[in-house]
């Protein structure tokens, strides 16, 4: 028997499996823990790419960006019919759910597959808090995307016996904070002292930062989520920054208009964009925000950090480059650590503020949580340690007190990055396998609230 865990990203999708010897591992898809939620659907056969391959697209100015769909996590349930085609047998509309029963049917042959006839047992679909709190539409919406996923002619929640999906699979959505207090208490080495304390969930997405406050009750008593912020910035906000310097470089050696503000580069990614946008886009993040990223990262918890960052260190340059038209030379930017700290003051700024928003909210010592847990790919964006959680934590507890709180933050630190994109997976594959007792919220139980096994 398999439980998995499945961490529906806007950007990145993550599978984690728990086997009946309750060993948890990571599904590969091609070499990777990360599943890019984008799909290419070939507009005249409906021929289906899923992941990284049509990612890949999204770099190649080429190819027909109506063809491509990704970022539809943020319209589920509202109706929206992003592009209709028509393979040869009527239109077809393909809608946010649609594109989500898509990709649950690539992760559940990939991973049917690896079972080698073991059955699937329960499958736990993380969301994000705000929707189990204000948008149970998208949670059932979710849900139901999920149920429809089709293997082998068969939908996800099975009723024969002769199936590796099981004959019971269970589907059930969790809270993506839930999932991952579960997946920290479970890596802890000291899960008993937890009880009775509040943990605190930071989780950096693509689009979005989440606060939440996880109330961590003995082992019998369901993790619950007593309070909670977020706003819709995320690591595409930085990486929209960073970019300002290259648009800017493509502006002055080209008749073109570029996006001006970081707000306009993000909503012409959501529209049919240019071609040499979404390249330098990609560009950015990968060569600007994650390789300084990793650099800042190195230095930030050493004493010496502002003066390695003044010297040789923070003045070396990193690049990016890509190209408008592609008969033309590539268009090359230099930035250093000091310069992309520089650049990224509104996204620390829009953090600190969330951050201190939230933790004013409590009283005494209940005001500053008993543990920090950083989440979300977004949480390794290099500089959030020096400029976001230090400043919030001194200016709020004082300089006595700030050591010892900040020290909060270390104790999971599983010093592993790549347990920070993981997390929330493993801690749905956990949930999926009753490692944890979850709690459908009461009053929604009788409307079908998703939290429920049904
Ligand atoms: N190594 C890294 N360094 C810096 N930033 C990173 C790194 N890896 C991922 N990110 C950033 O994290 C963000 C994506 O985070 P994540 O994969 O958690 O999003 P998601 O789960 O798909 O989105 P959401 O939770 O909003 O649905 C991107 O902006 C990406 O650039
Ligand atoms: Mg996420």
């Amino acid at each position: 028997m398999v439980s998995i865990g499945i961490d529906l990203g806007m950007l990145n999708t993550v599978v984690a499996k728990v086997n009946d010897k309750g060993e948890v591992s990571i599904h590969q898809f091609e070499g990777s823990d990360l599943l890019p939620s984008v799909i290419h659907v070939e507009s005249t056969a409906g021929y289906r790419y899923v992941g990284r391959r049509s990612r890949n697209f999204l770099a190649d100015p080429d190819i027909d960006p109506s063809e491509i769909f990704r970022r539809w996590k943020m319209s589920m349930a509202t109706g929206t019919v992003l592009a209709t085609q028509d393979w040869g047998n009527g239109p077809i509309d393909i809608t946010p759910e649609l594109l989500t029963t898509w990709l649950v049917e690539h992760i559940m042959k990939d991973i049917t597959v690896d079972l080698g006839g073991e059955t699937l047992d329960s499958v736990v679909v993380t969301v994000p808090h705000g929707w189990c709190r204000d948008h149970v539409e998208k949670c059932l919406a979710t849900r139901e995307a999920v149920r429809a996923a089709q293997v082998d002619g068969r939908t996800c929640e099975m009723k024969r016996s002769d199936h590796t999906l099981g004959n019971k699979t269970v589907v059930r959505i969790v809270d993506e904070s839930i999932a991952a207090a579960a997946y920290a208490l479970n890596a802890s080495s000291d899960a008993a002292a937890f009880v009775g304390k509040n943990m605190l969930v930071f989780n950096i997405g693509g689009g979005t930062t989440d606060l939440c406050l996880v109330r961590v009750g003995a082992p019998s008593e369901p993790l619950t989520v007593i309070d909670t912020i977020n706003n819709n910035i995320g690591g595409d906000y930085a990486t929209a920054l960073l970019l300002g310097k290259h648009l800017a470089a493509i502006g002055s050696q080209f008749d073109i208009d570029v996006p001006p503000t970081p707000e306009a580069v993000l909503a012409e990614l959501e529209g049919a964009e240019e071609g040499w946008l979404r390249e330098a886009f990609a560009a950015a993040e990968t060569e600007l925000l994650h390789k300084l990223s990793t650099r800042v990262e190195e230095i930030e918890y050493l004493d010496d950090f502002a003066e390695k960052l003044a010297g040789k260190w923070g003045q070396r340059l990193l690049l990016m480059s890509s190209t408008v038209d592609r008969n033309d030379d590539p268009i090359v930017t230099f930035m250093s650590c000091s310069e992309y700290l520089t650049r990224l003051e509104p996204f620390f700024e829009s953090t600190r503020g969330i951050l201190a928003r939230f933790l004013s909210r409590g009283e005494g010592s209940e005001r500053f949580p008993y543990a920090i847990l950083m989440t979300g790919g977004g949480s390794r964006i290099g500089g959030l340690r020096n400029r976001v959680i230090e400043p919030v934590v001194s200016e709020l507890a004082g300089p006595t007190k700030a050591p010892e709180i900040l020290g909060r933050f270390e104790k999971l630190r599983f010093n592993d990055s790549r347990l920070s994109t993981t997390a929330v997976a493993v801690g749905a594959a956990l949930v999926a396998a009753g490692r944890f007792y979850i709690e459908p919220f009461s009053a929604e139980r009788s409307q079908g609230w998703p939290g429920s096994a049904q």
